[in-house]
């Protein structure tokens, strides 16, 4: 029986993606550790979104060389693994197996084809033997599979209370900063009737909350289904009582969807709806194709069917030719839409997307662009912490998801906001009257009213 240990970096996709390298490990006799330590092969599930996600993989796989010298394998996986390829080989002290986001089924073969290649350190010759072990080849598994959604893997999830559910791989759109296409390749999208089935079994195993992920996920179309209809059709499962869906994109946001999402009970009143930017010039050259205004009016429409809804954003400051006039753009629309939560980030360059050739002496200096993050986030912070403080004392129904890390239970409210509170671990999995009785700024603290029976 071999012991696999995954750590994953990044967005949910790669959680998710996580979860279905488990389960394709476990079909194959795999049992899974949390433990490097006592671990025979040690995968790390990576991001290459931005370099300081790089950076940190690089630091870890060289922490995790002691587990290595041992005889542990080492398999650097996604989106890291598909942009540096062979090169990874080599990094860090080294790597046994490097392997991109679509070869995931082949996982077990590999790691066993690696496995024998590899000469344990002590019995190689010593007469012969340098003073250091000789670095055995690692393999590269790399290449698009047009078809690979990884339908029938069971995944093997690590929730059992909210589940994601992976509807698409990969991304149609180009931004002109972002890495994902050229690691995940184009938008394929899941067979509608699969989904189903899969929410479906969740439901019956009493997962009350799903998350649809996909790059672009509102872009989704298969055989006459689109995301609407896919959107209203998981929402009624019976037993499924949350929904959400990350990220959608602002071009394909269409008022069929803020009706499905405003009429069906199951779908929570939250919504994810990344900007990037505040001015339409910085919005071309990030070739989002579309402006302030068509966002602004998209989230007016939101919040005309949806009074309450939570919105939130991810936003990239210091983008190449960037001026004050832009980044005062996006600080005006900050303003403006008031987000419950945004994920703020300085722009990063990666190699072989488009926006590395914009011109060179326009690029921002990096003292300005974290000027503009500290500023961004400041500013961002201070309306968070008004809206959340004008939620203290309401009554909300929580998901309670967990033992919190400070002791009571941690769980989210339909807006998707944490809370901690005391109650007793039994709530877990299910849902709980909750009031607001305190906020960080960021989270709430609560005090337990009731439980909910279930639906
Ligand atoms: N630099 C900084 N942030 C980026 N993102 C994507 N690519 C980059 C980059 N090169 C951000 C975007 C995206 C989020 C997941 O990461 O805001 O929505
Ligand atoms: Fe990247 Fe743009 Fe695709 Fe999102 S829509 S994954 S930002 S290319």
């Amino acid at each position: 029986m071999k012991r696999a240990y995954i750590e994953t970096y990044g967005c949910q996709m790669n959680i998710s993606d996580s979860e279905l390298i488990a389960g394709i490990l476990a079909e194959q006799g795999f049992v899974a550790t949390d433990k490097p330590d006592d671990a025979d092969v040690i995968l790390v599930n990576t991001c290459a979104i931005r370099d300081h996600a790089e950076q940190r993989v690089i630091g870890r796989v060289g922490q995790l060389q002691q587990y290595r010298r041992e005889g542990a394998l080492i398999g650097v996986t996604g989106c890291m693994a598909q942009r540096m390829g062979e090169s990874l080989l080599g990094r860090a002290g080294g790597v046994d197996l490097v392997m991109g986001p679509d070869a995931y089924r082949q996982l077990p073969d590999k790691l066993e084809e690696v496995a024998a290649k590899r000469t344990p350190a002590r019995s190689l010759p010593l007469a012969f033997g340098s003073h250091a072990p000789q670095q055995p080849r690692g393999l590269t598994v790399l290449g698009f599979d047009p078809h690979e959604n990884y339908e029938g893997v069971a995944a093997k999830r690590i929730s059992t209370v909210s589940a994601w559910v992976p509807i698409q791989r990969g991304c149609n759109y180009r931004c002109t900063y972002c890495i994902v296409p050229y690691v995940r390749g184009d938008e394929k999208n899941r067979d509608p009737l699969a989904i189903l089935d899969e929410v479906r079994a969740l439901a019956q195993d009493g997962v009350p909350e799903v998350t649809l992920l996909g790059q672009t996920v509102n872009s989704y179309e298969h055989g006459g289904w689109d995301f609407p209809r896919l959107l209203r059709e998981v929402a009624r499962v019976d037993g499924i009582r949350r929904v959400r869906f990350i990220s959608p994109h602002p071009n394909d946001f269409t008022r069929e969807l803020v009706e499905v999402m405003a009429t069906e009970p199951a779908v929570c009143k939250q919504l994810h709806l990344p900007v990037q930017s505040g001015h339409n010039r910085t919005l071309k050259r990030m070739l989002r194709r579309y402006t302030v205004e068509e966002y602004l009016e998209k989230i007016a429409w939101v919040r005309e069917a949806m009074p309450h809804v939570a919105l939130s954003t991810d936003v990239i400051v210091a983008f190449p030719g960037e001026t004050d006039e832009e980044y005062e753009g996006t600080l005006e629309l900050m303003r403006s839409v008031r987000y419950d939560d945004a994920f703020l980030y300085k722009y990063s360059e990666r190699d072989g997307t488009p926006a590395t050739r914009l011109p060179r002496d326009q690029f921002v200096p990096d003292e300005v662009g974290q000027a503009r993050l500290e500023r961004l986030i400041a500013t961002h912070r201070a309306i968070q912490a008004e809206i959340y403080a004008a939620e203290v004392g309401r009554i909300e129904e929580v998901l309670v998801e967990k033992e919190g890390r400070r002791g009571g239970l941690q769980g989210r409210t339909e807006s998707n906001k944490v809370v901690t509170f005391e109650g007793p671990v039994e709530l877990i999995g299910g849902f709980a009257e909750v009031r607001l009785s305190s906020t960080s700024g960021a989270t709430f603290s609560g005090e337990l009213v009731g439980a909910l029976a279930a639906a």
